[in-house]
């Protein structure tokens, strides 16, 4: 059931509001509300190490020495965590690896960081989303 309520915003935050869900392309206000009340719910979900999901995607160098292995060994040990990997060859150096991870957020930003961490990973992103249990 949908329910209306009125805000109340200073005139320049509400300018402000207004050209930034523009620049989103929101139709309107009530959506691009409701989608920053979803995303603080999701971010609260992160912090308190609830059950998760998020894409991680790292661009490698796979000339670097042993580092194939190690990517490959980490994620074996968050094989609980992942759902699904995809490999992509980008170019003659360049691999882009997307994994797709379900779990406690913790160990989710873990296995980010390890990945993050390893020599020759030049770029290691954590998107987090959520269950969507709790969200309607
Ligand atoms: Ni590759």
């Amino acid at each position: 059931m949908l329910k209306r309520f009125t805000i109340s915003l200073d005139e320049k935050l509400l300018d402000r509001f207004d050209d930034a869900i523009r620049q989103q392309k929101y139709e309107n206000r009530s959506e691009a509300i409701r989608d920053l009340i979803r995303s603080s719910f999701v971010e609260e979900e992160w912090q308190a190490d609830k059950d998760v999901v998020g894409v991680i995607s790292m661009v490698y160098d796979h000339h670097q020495p042993n580092l194939q292995e190690k990517v490959t060994e980490i994620q074996h040990d968050y094989h609980h965590q992942i759902v699904s990997a995809t490999h992509i060859h980008m170019d003659h150096h360049n691999c882009l690896e997307v994994v797709i991870v379900k779990g406690h957020a913790g160990s989710v930003r873990e296995l980010t960081d390890r990945l993050r961490s390893l020599r020759g990973v030049r770029n290691c992103n954590l998107a987090m989303s959520t269950t969507g249990r709790d969200l309607h």
